[in-house]
Formats: structure tokens, sequence, C-alpha cells
């Protein structure tokens, strides 16, 4: 008998970080980078005012939430585009440019559903050098060839914590054939405090070749909604509009991004609690002589000497009820992530640093 045949996908599937520990209660989940603080009150109060809509199909084009995004950072609203998710948007860019044949860059050590999509898209990943886990643009320059089509770059990069800076990404924009699209990911930009760093929709909002994308599921806390959008030329968007399914946002989500994006308040709440724990972390880290990246996104990237092992202290953390995040997955040895959580988890965290260490 014959059977239908699936066509053959190689790429390894995504496994996202743990959220239960085998036999514990109330375990604290700092393996996801999601928002320490939660969501803005006004964003879970939109969201529960759709309730009486759900028989309804949401609107396909996300009208209020184009126009409020469009607004806060002063976009044109018909380059817009919204996902479920900033994941579906890169899906969208991968479904919509990639052909066999076709080959993308990422940088070594780079967020893996850009690898994923890529390779299910009939792509080649080509990955480029990181030197001290830091993207390189004269590697990346390096790989480019005549089949390159898309480059993706999380700026800052998770799961390193590095960023370029501004003037990287220019020269990197700037000597990029124009035909090549720069993907570049913004999705932790809200956090980042250092001089240097520019976001990706900030410099190259009015790019014809660059696609920004931006998430929900970070600082506005929003993860579970799978709420994400994406900025480029008209082109870019339109083409990326072919792929996109009907109704993919629900009207649920869309009420609580509206909100979230307006509760400034709670925004600069959050960005407060990251810039104080993270330098607690950090200096924490650095008296154990644990090497990681400076403060700048809501993790750390902590890499251990030979006389430890990431397993053993994942085990350690693990038993006090704290999941931490391997990087098995990202081929990087020896490490585990650690996301910056609220004030009673970050204590505690710091406290089992002390013990273990
Ligand atoms: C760099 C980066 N981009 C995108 C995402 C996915 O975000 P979303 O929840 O919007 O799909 C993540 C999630 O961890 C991420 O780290």
């Amino acid at each position: 008998m014959n059977f239908p045949k699936a066509k053959k996908i190689t790429t390894q599937r995504y496994e996202g970080g743990l959220s239960k520990i085998p036999g514990v209660t109330k375990s604290i989940k700092l393996s996801s980078n999601e928002s320490a603080l939660g969501c803005s009150s006004l964003a879970l109060q939109a969201f529960i005012k759709t309730k009486n809509k759900i028989s309804k199909y949401p609107d396909s084009n996300s009208s209020l939430l184009k126009k409020t995004i469009a607004s806060k950072f002063k976009l044109n609203q018909d380059r817009i585009i919204v996902g479920c998710g900033s994941d579906e948007i890169i899906s969208f860019a991968c479904q919509a440019f990639l052909e066999k044949k076709d080959e993308v860059i990422v940088p070594q050590f780079s967020f893996l559903m850009y690898r994923i999509y890529s390779q299910i898209n009939g792509a080649k990943v080509v990955a480029a050098k990181e030197k001290n886990f830091k993207t390189d643009i004269y590697a990346i320059l390096k790989c480019v060839t005549k089949k390159t089509k898309i480059v993706f770059l999380a700026n800052p990069n998770n799961p390193t914590g590095t960023y370029l800076n501004k003037s990287e990404l220019k020269t990197l924009r700037n000597k990029l054939p124009s035909r090549v699209l720069l993907l570049i990911d913004d999705a932790y930009c809200e956090y980042m405090q250092t001089k240097d760093y520019t976001s990706g929709l900030e410099l190259f909002k009015n790019s014809k070749n660059v696609l920004v994308t931006r998430t929900f599921s970070k600082i506005y806390g929003l993860a579970s909604l799978r709420l994400g959008w994406g900025y480029a030329s008209k082109d870019v968007i339109s083409s990326l509009m072919n792929v996109k399914p009907p109704f993919n946002v629900t009207a649920g989500a869309e009420a609580a991004g509206v909100a979230a994006l307006k509760d400034t308040k709670w925004i600069k709440k959050n960005i407060k609690h990251n810039n104080i724990w993270s330098l607690q972390i950090y200096k924490k880290l650095k008296e154990k002589k644990i090497k990681c990246n400076f403060p700048s996104a809501n993790f750390f990237l902590m890499q251990f000497d030979k006389s430890c092992d990431a397993n053993n202290v994942f085990k350690k953390f693990a038993q006090s009820k704290i999941i931490l995040r391997k990087m098995n997955n990202y081929k990087i040895k020896n490490s585990l992530r650690v996301t910056v959580g609220n004030a009673q988890e970050c204590r505690l965290f710091i406290k089992l640093l002390d013990r273990i260490f």
C-alpha cells in the first residue's frame, strides 16, 4: 500500500525552555526570557473585554493595532504586518522569499527559528563565525554569495546577550548587496540602555531592504497571546501579505497589544526593574568569576570554566525550583542562560549562586 509521503525535513525541531521540573510544584521559570513582572493590568482588562466576541472572526487586518503602532513609533501604517508572534513574521519572510538553492546567513549562535524556517523552505543555512559570542559583521560579509537572499540578525542577540552598535549595523547594511534582505529582530530592544545601541526600527525605518521584527512576548508580557509585528518597505510587506493566513491574530491579542503599547508607565517600570536586577546579577556573576555578557536584554549567558559542569549547575538550581535554559541546542558548550525574574526570583537566584559557587 502507498501512504502519503511528507516532504523530508531534516532540520532540528525547536525546543522551548522547560516550564516544569518533574515532582516540583511552583517551579520558577527563568528559561524563556519572558517578562519579569507580567503584563500591564490595562492590557489584561482589554483582553478580558473581548470575551463576548469570541464567536466572531477577528479583524484580519488588525487595523487598530497597526494604527496604534504607527502612531507610537511614527511609522507608516501600510508598511506594518502583524503576526501570531514575531516568529510568524520570520516564517512569512522565509515562505515569501526563499526557494531551493537560496542561501541565508545567520550568526553562529543565533535564535534557532531563523535556521528552522529557512530549512523548511528549502534554503541552505550558512553560519557566520562569531568572536567572543558576538556577531561579526565581516564574517557575515565573507559568507555572502550570489545565492544569498536573507541575513538574519537579532539585536541584541539571543542567547548570547551581545549586540551590534549603530555604526556596525550601518556598515553591515551598506556593505551587503542591496538585493539581500536584512532581517533585524528587535525582540529585546526595549531593554537596551547602552548609548551606542540603536534599534533596527529606528535605524532602518526608511530602508527598502530591511525587515524589522518586534514582539509583545518580552517586555510587554504577552507571550501566551502570540503577538508580533514587522516593518518594511511596501513591496516587502506586500510579499509577506501573500503568505499571511487570514485571521492569524486573535481579537484578544490585538486588544491587549493596543493597551500594552499605550501603558508607558508599565513599560518604564519594567525597564527600571530590569536595569536594577541585571546589574545585581551581573555583579554577582563577576564576583563568582562566571563569564557572561554585559547587562543588555533581560537575560545572561553564563559560561562556566572547566572546574564546573553546566549540567550539575542546572540540577542544583532545579533542586531549588529554578529552571534555567540549557544551551545544548545552540551548541554552546558548558553554559546556561538565565532570565531576569521578579525581585523575589532574582534574590533567590543570587542566594543560590552564593550557595553553589
Ligand atoms: C530573538 C528572538 N526573536 C523572536 C522570538 C520569538 O518571539 P515571539 O514570541 O514573538 O514569537 C524570541 C523568543 O524567545 C527571540 O528570542
